[in-house]
């Protein structure tokens, strides 16, 4: 049995690499849907579908739990298909199966953290607002969640959030770093703009994002904490084990990775994060 790792191209091996960091002992099958990315642009209904498929291929590969390291597919799928189509699904196959995604993770780490506050005077009274800056898909930033599930724990944090239609795609194609280093100033002045200033801290709300973390760090003023979601899912994933021994991670070091694109090599800035060649067989 295995811990499936699912995303629509290259993106999620950034939360891979930290979960198999965090449990070398155990089996991990990745599946990249190199096919049909980005999800970022497509509408809810594509996304939904294109997840449950890609959910079905990892429970098929031997999975018990599947982690969406995508927030594009988290952020519009997971829900529904917790709430439609596992319990069935589970049934059928026999065993316990379950999906679980990154967000939540990504919150309680942004929420839960102590940070600096920028104190703001105003009379005699003094307000603390930190201004959290998220880099996501425009899916993710439409679905609004990390502003709705931020808002619900913390008052005093303001979300901001940034779209970036091109940016999965280019990461995920291989574009050059000047070329990245361009689209993500681009991103990073838009948002300060925006809010008037840059942000106090920021999450890079999008798996493939963390593969240019160092950009995004160029780009935003320097010491500007980043919310790592692949270690905070890593935290998050443990902690669920270790709570539920009824999904077994295996413990045979199996490492498979499976794409529904062109199986074989990939580009080499995946190679520069994963800190060697990674080559995929075909899903
Ligand atoms: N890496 C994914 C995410 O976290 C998806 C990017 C995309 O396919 O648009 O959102």
């Amino acid at each position: 049995m295995a811990i499936g790792v699912f995303d629509s191209g290259i993106g999620g091996l950034s939360v891979h690499k930290a979960l198999v960091d965090r449990l070398p002992a155990a089996d991990f099958v990745y599946l990249a849907d190199q096919a049909n990315t980005p999800y970022g642009g497509r509408p809810g209904e594509e996304i939904v579908d294109l997840t449950r498929a890609g959910c079905e291929r990892l429970f098929d590969a031997g999975c018990d739990l599947v982690v969406l390291a995508c927030n594009t597919a988290a952020s519009v799928a997971l829900r529904r298909l917790q709430q439609t189509w596992l319990p069935g699904y589970r049934k059928a196959l026999g065993r316990p199966v379950n999906v679980l995604g990154i967000i939540v993770p990504t919150i309680e780490a942004a929420t839960g953290l102590p940070w600096e506050h920028e104190a703001e005077r105003r009379g005699e009274k003094v307000e603390h607002l930190e201004v959290l800056g998220v880099f996501s898909t425009p899916a993710t930033t439409a679905s609004r969640v990390y502003e709705i599930e931020i808002d619900k724990r913390r008052q005093d944090v303001a979300v901001f959030s940034e779209p970036c239609p091109n940016l999965a795609r280019m990461i995920e194609t291989g574009a050059d770093e000047a070329a990245l280093k361009a689209e993500i100033a681009g991103h990073a002045r838009a948002l300060a703009t925006r809010i008037g200033r840059p942000p106090d801290r920021a999450i890079l709300g999008c798996t493939h994002y963390e593969i240019t973390a160092e950009l995004f760090r160029a780009a935003l003023p320097p010491g500007t904490p980043l919310i790592h979601q692949p270690d905070a899912t890593a935290d998050a994933i443990e902690r669920y084990l270790e709570r539920h021994p009824e999904y077994r991670a295996g413990q045979s070091g199996l490492r498979r990775f499976l794409t529904t694109g062109t199986p074989g090599r990939q580009n080499g800035l995946v190679s520069t994060f994963w800190g060697g060649p990674l080559d995929f067989e075909a899903a």
